[in-house]
C-alpha cells in the first residue's frame, strides 16, 4: 500500500457518517480498549449467534477522526463473518478497506483491531468457545497505563 499523507475519501466518509454507532443490549461480547498516550477510548459490542457468526456489531469511540473511521469500518468488516474470520480483520485490513491512513494515524487503527479482539475474548470467556489464535488482549482499559509504561521502559 502506498503511503498516504492525507485522509482518503473513505476515511472522511466514515468519520462524517460513521456506521453502526451505539450499543448492543446483552452483547455476546464487549471489549473496551484505550490508548493512554492520546487518551482515546473505543468500545466494541458484538452479537454472535449459535453458529459463531457475528450478526451485529456496534461501537462507541471517544477519540480522533481516524479512530472513529476505523471503528466504523471495523464493524462493517466483521458483520457477517464467523468469529474465526473476524480474528483476521487486522488493523492492516481495516486500513486497506479505508484506502490507507496517514502514517501518524496508524496507531488509531490498532485500537480498532484491539477492540475486536477484546470483544471476541469476552465472548469466548462467556460462552466457553475457543477461538484459535486469539490471545487475551493486553490493552484492556484497566491495563492501559501499565502497558504503556512497560513499552516505554
Ligand atoms: Fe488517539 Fe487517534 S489520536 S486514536
Amino acid at each position: 500500500m502506498s503511503q498516504v499523507t492525507e485522509y482518503s475519501e473513505k476515511v472522511i466518509d466514515h468519520f462524517s457518517n460513521p456506521r453502526n454507532v451505539g450499543e448492543i443490549e446483552n452483547p455476546s461480547g464487549v471489549g473496551t480498549v484505550g490508548n493512554a498516550k492520546c487518551g482515546d477510548i473505543m468500545r466494541m459490542y458484538l452479537d454472535i449467534d449459535d453458529n459463531k457468526v457475528i450478526k451485529d456489531a456496534k461501537f462507541k469511540t471517544f477519540g480522533c477522526g481516524a479512530a472513529v473511521a476505523t471503528s466504523s469500518m471495523a464493524t462493517e468488516l466483521v458483520i457477517g463473518k464467523t468469529v474465526d474470520e473476524a480474528l483476521l480483520v487486522t488493523n492492516k485490513a481495516v486500513m486497506e478497506a479505508l484506502d490507507g491512513l496517514p502514517p501518524v494515524k496508524i496507531h488509531c487503527s490498532l485500537l480498532a483491531e484491539e477492540a475486536i479482539h477484546s470483544a471476541l475474548w469476552d465472548y469466548s470467556q462467556k460462552s466457553g468457545t475457543k477461538i484459535d489464535g486469539l490471545k487475551q488482549p493486553v490493552t484492556d482499559i484497566e491495563e492501559t497505563e501499565e502497558f504503556y509504561k512497560m513499552q516505554e521502559e
